[in-house]
């Protein structure tokens, strides 16, 4: 990270206190690097919690306000907790962001209710606690942003990662939802979708009987790098959008999802879907 001695006093997140979970890794550490650069107080807190803290203690090295965390998404009184914490020492939460994920990809046919269970527990679950948690707080200032991450995965069709696309897609509704509800008690929602994005979940994630190589190595698109992703997420929640769609390949695909019959766009997904399938380990 570079250094951020000269904080952006005229940025809007200046002096603002952000939590983002799932910190210590991608997309959540390049928000909170960004955000730092901009003059906010982060709190990065992760499953690792001892990663959180190494991150937290790089960017106070170079200059910014952060803190770590360890917290489990999935435990929704360790994130009240976690809330109230911040609240107590910062005196006020401006943006909780829901980052935190996990993906499983391989076939429904392949997975066990574990696997299922686990990544809407994660996905899903995870983001239910951080709105219970913040959400009155931020009604109570009658100000706050609660930004979600989603994914293309929650607005188009993602065979191979079916229980992933049911997290993103019910975070979406939870979403859009929650921001019409919210708008008028001066509380914004915002949810971000983004395509393929260059972090440790491509690489380190679990695969159910496929062969990871081989559909790594046949990805049509290159991956952005998440600082690119976290200034593009940032440049939307300061727009205040409602659906913060990141890479052109996820916003052609979203604009293609919406103007093409869904025939089209159901045939076009199981198309893709059968270079995907060649990488399968079990006999079909
Ligand atoms: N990378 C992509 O291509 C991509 C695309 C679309 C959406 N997303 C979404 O972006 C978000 C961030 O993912 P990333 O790509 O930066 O992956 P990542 O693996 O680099 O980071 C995810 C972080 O979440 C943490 N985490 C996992 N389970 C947790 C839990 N139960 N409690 C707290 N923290 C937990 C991990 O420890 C990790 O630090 C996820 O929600 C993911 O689904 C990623």
């Amino acid at each position: 990270m570079s250094s951020i001695s000269i904080v952006d006093t005229m940025s809007v997140f200046n002096g603002r206190v952000a939590i983002i979970t799932g910190g210590a890794s991608g997309i959540g550490r390049a928000l909170a690097e960004a955000l730092a650069r901009e003059g906010a107080e982060v709190v990065l807190a992760d499953l690792r919690g001892e990663r959180a803290l190494e991150v937290a203690a790089e960017i106070v090295k170079s200059g910014g306000r952060a803190r770590g965390a360890a917290l489990d998404v999935c435990d929704a009184a360790a994130f009240a907790a976690l809330v109230a914490a911040t609240v107590a020492e910062s005196g006020r939460l401006d943006y909780l962001f829901n980052n935190a994920g996990i993906a499983i990809t391989g076939e429904a046919r392949d997975m066990t209710l574990d696997d299922w269970n686990r990544v809407l527990a994660v996905n899903l679950h995870g983001v239910v606690h951080g709105v219970a948690a913040a959400y009155p707080v931020m009604i109570a200032q009658k100000s706050g942003h609660i930004v979600n991450t989603a994914s293309l995965a929650g607005l188009t069709a993602h065979p191979g990662l079916v229980a992933y696309a049911a997290s993103k897609h019910a975070v979406v509704g939870l979403s859009t939802s929650l921001r019409a509800e919210a708008a008028d008690l001066g509380v914004r929602v915002s949810v971000v979708c983004p395509g393929l994005i260059d972090t440790p979940i491509i690489t380190d994630s679990r695969f159910v009987n496929l062969d990871r190589e081989g559909v790594l190595a046949d990805l049509p698109f290159a991956a952005l790098p998440a600082a690119e992703c976290a200034q593009a997420i940032l440049r939307g929640v300061r727009r205040n959008r409602p659906v913060i769609v990141v890479t052109w390949v996820a916003k052609l695909t979203w604009l293609l999802q919406r103007l093409l019959p869904s025939r089209l766009t159901a045939w076009i997904a199981r198309a893709v879907h059968r270079r995907v399938r060649r990488h399968r380990r079990v006999a079909t």
